[in-house]
């Protein structure tokens, strides 16, 4: 709880620092002439590395979404730390937590070799994303492109600006209308949860110590489910992982089911039927069969948050470093 209005206080002070950035316009074909086979360069190499392990598309997915709510969709998350300043990637929810940077500088390497110099690592995230999604459910979205990246990566604005799972209903609606995405978009855009995992450490105090005594657990959650998790994450188990939602590899609407049921395994995932709003936009969801075209809807939206295009920034060679 501390711990919850704490990130909070910092998250209020985040919007005095926040440096807004005019939004351009994306485009469909922007890259038709000057690299022609990108969308297909991206996706054989998506191939190989869901092959390899198919929990990648949540995290590539996750990469998108951590990217945007920092400066924009510029790639800024995918920058290494320098000695003067720690980057987005090493920030307390980030570390030890994204995965998926080996894998974009794969593709980006492959990309450079078709086409050098000219995709940027912005929209080689947002390829990436809708690609790896696509591939693990029944769901795809336009990627309208034109993207370019920045130089900047300060990890206390990830700590300001990433919502933590500890918000309440009206904290996540307010973490999302910052960047222009209204309360279904938040609460359709968690669905993303539908696949990928948690550290057990946001979810053990849920589990385990509730009431700050050991063993009592969060009324909310269906006790069944607790008992079920709580095997998953023993109380000294932080690092360890679990799964979101019971059909964690594949992008479907269950994960609703299950929050509606009281297995939402976040504190947040939870707080969506916390509300009456929230309820309304996931029956009216489930009713209307329609979370894969409102997720589409809202990941295009998310993708144009604070866009960089034209002449502003530039177009990484390595997404790690910044050109010199
Ligand atoms: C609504 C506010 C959100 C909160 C509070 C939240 C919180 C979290 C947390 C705590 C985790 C586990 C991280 C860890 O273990 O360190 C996670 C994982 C994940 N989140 Fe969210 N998230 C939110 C919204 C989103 C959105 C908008 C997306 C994408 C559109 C997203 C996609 C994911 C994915 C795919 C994973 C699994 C990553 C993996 O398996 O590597 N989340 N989220
Ligand atoms: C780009 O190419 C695709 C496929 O060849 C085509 O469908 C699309 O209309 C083109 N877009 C533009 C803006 O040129
Ligand atoms: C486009 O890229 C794919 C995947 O890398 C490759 O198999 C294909 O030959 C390429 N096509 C052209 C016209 O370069
Ligand atoms: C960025 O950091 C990663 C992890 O520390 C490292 O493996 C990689 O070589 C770095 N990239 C560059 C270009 O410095
Ligand atoms: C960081 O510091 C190390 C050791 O002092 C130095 O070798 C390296 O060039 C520095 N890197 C940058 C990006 O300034
Ligand atoms: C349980 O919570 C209390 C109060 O937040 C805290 O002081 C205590 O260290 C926690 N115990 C464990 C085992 O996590
Ligand atoms: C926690 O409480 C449950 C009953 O609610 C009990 O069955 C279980 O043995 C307890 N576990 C520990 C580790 O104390
Ligand atoms: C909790 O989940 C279990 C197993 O899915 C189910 O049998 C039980 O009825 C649920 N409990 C409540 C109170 O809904
Ligand atoms: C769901 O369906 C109802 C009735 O058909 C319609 O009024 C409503 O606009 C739909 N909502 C969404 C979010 O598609
Ligand atoms: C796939 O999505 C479409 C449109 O969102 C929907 O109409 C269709 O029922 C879905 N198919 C499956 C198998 O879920
Ligand atoms: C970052 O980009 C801005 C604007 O494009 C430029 O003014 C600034 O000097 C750049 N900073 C670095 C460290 O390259």
């Amino acid at each position: 709880m501390a711990s919850a209005s704490f990130r909070w206080v910092l998250f209020i002070t985040a919007v005095f620092f926040v440096v807004p950035v005019c939004t351009g316009q994306l485009s469909a074909g922007f890259y038709n002439a000057t690299c022609p086979n990108l969308t297909a360069i991206v996706s054989n190499r998506i191939d190989t590395i869901l092959a390899a392990d198919i929990g990648l598309a949540a995290g590539l997915l996750r990469l998108h979404f951590h990217d945007c709510f920092v400066r924009g969709c510029d790639g800024s998350v995918l920058l290494n730390s320098t000695n003067g300043s720690l980057a987005e990637k090493d920030s307390t929810p980030n570390a030890n937590s994204l995965r998926g940077f080996v894998e974009i500088d794969a593709i980006k390497s492959d990309v450079e070799a078709a086409c050098p110099g000219v995709v940027s690592c912005a929209d080689i995230l947002a390829l990436a994303a809708e690609d790896a999604t696509r591939k693990v459910g029944n769901v795809s979205w336009p990627v309208p492109m034109g993207r370019r990246d920045g130089n900047v990566s300060i990890a206390a604005e990830a700590v300001a600006f990433l919502p933590p799972p500890s918000l309440n209903f009206a904290q996540l609606v307010q973490s999302f209308a910052i960047f222009g995405l209204d309360t279904k978009d938040m609460v359709v855009l968690s669905g993303a949860h539908t696949i990928g995992r948690t550290r057990c450490l946001h979810v053990i105090t849920r589990l385990w110590n509730f009431t700050g005594v050991f063993n009592t657990s969060d009324p909310t959650m269906n006790a069944t489910f607790v008992d079920f998790l709580k095997g998953l994450c023993p109380s000294n188990a932080p690092s360890q992982f679990v799964s979101l939602d019971s059909t964690g590899q594949t992008f479907d609407s269950i994960f609703y089911n299950n929050v509606l049921s009281m297995k939402g395994v976040l504190a947040s995932d939870h707080e969506l039927i916390n509300n009456a709003q929230g309820l309304q936009i996931i029956n009216t969801m489930l009713a209307n069969n329609s979370f894969a075209a409102d997720f589409g809807v809202s990941m295009v939206k998310l993708g144009n948050v604070q866009v960089k295009t034209g002449t502003v920034g530039e177009i990484r060679k390595n997404c790690a470093v910044i050109n010199s």
